[in-house]
């Protein structure tokens, strides 16, 4: 992977170029990477704040032949993915929030969008978008972001070098994958649960069918976070955000 690189200074975002690059024959692998982006997309129809140079804004293609409803397991390895080469390179107490945030004391450090294109109910290729705020100082946020978000140099206090993260994420990424096409999701699972903030602990979160709180209690098979709610019954959360209390 990433043997194919494209590095742009300023783009609206790597996730359209790297749509784009799969329309014109882009192999699995190819790589997209931008200095800044000035329509940086996060989930749920968020923006993605992405100031010039001082974080690794990328997009990875993929071509997994795995059914469309896997796709909640690609998003959980890629977060274990980044949270393991993050923890290889930079010293911070970084874990993952469900289903793929990655925060340090509570705050979000980085964030993970996957979009991906289907026929015949399998994924034809999916686009892995991976933002890190690596070097932003705390004047880099706009204000409303100040007390919810921080980069890996306000954590640990040093200068992320971001070509040594980019290729620490690569060969970690490579090895989780080819362990999810070899074994499935389980050992990710395993994974995924050991770095996990979310577990055992107190949520709150909107669902289609009204709010739901209760104690986090394991991921399933499918990648859903299980919920114990104030009855006892067991919920199922499936996608959207989560608040930890
Ligand atoms: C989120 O936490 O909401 C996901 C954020 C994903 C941001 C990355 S930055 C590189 C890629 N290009 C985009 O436009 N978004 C993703």
């Amino acid at each position: 992977l990433g043997q194919k690189l494209h590095v742009y200074g300023e783009v609206d975002s790597t996730q359209t170029i790297a749509h784009n690059l799969v329309a014109s024959g882009a192999p699995e692998g190819t790589l997209v990477l931008a200095e800044t982006q000035t329509a940086g997309r996060g989930r749920m129809g968020r923006k993605w704040h992405s100031p010039a140079g001082k974080g690794i804004w990328m997009s990875l293609v993929l071509t997994p032949r795995i059914p469309v409803y896997f796709m909640p397991q690609l998003t959980l390895l890629c977060a274990v993915a980044l949270c393991r080469s993050i923890q290889k390179v930079v010293q911070v107490d970084i874990g993952i929030k469900w289903p793929n945030d990655l925060l340090i004391g509570g705050k979000k450090v980085s964030g993970i969008l996957l979009e991906s294109s289907g026929e015949d109910e399998r994924l034809k290729y999916v686009i892995a978008g991976i933002g890190i705020s690596a070097n932003l100082k705390l004047e880099d946020y706009p204000a409303e972001l100040r007390s919810i978000a921080t980069s890996l140099a306000i954590e640990s206090g040093a200068d992320i070098v971001r070509e040594q993260l980019v290729q620490a994420f690569l060969l970690e990424f490579e090895e989780m994958y080819a362990l999810y096409l070899d074994k499935g999701f389980a050992p990710i699972r395993l994974l995924w649960e050991a770095l996990s903030v979310t577990l055992h602990r107190p949520i709150r979160t909107q669902t289609p069918t009204g709010i739901v709180e209760g104690i986090a209690e394991s991921l399933d098979d499918s990648g859903a976070l299980t919920v114990v709610i104030s009855s006892g019954e067991k919920v199922k959360i499936y996608s959207g955000d989560i608040e930890l209390k």
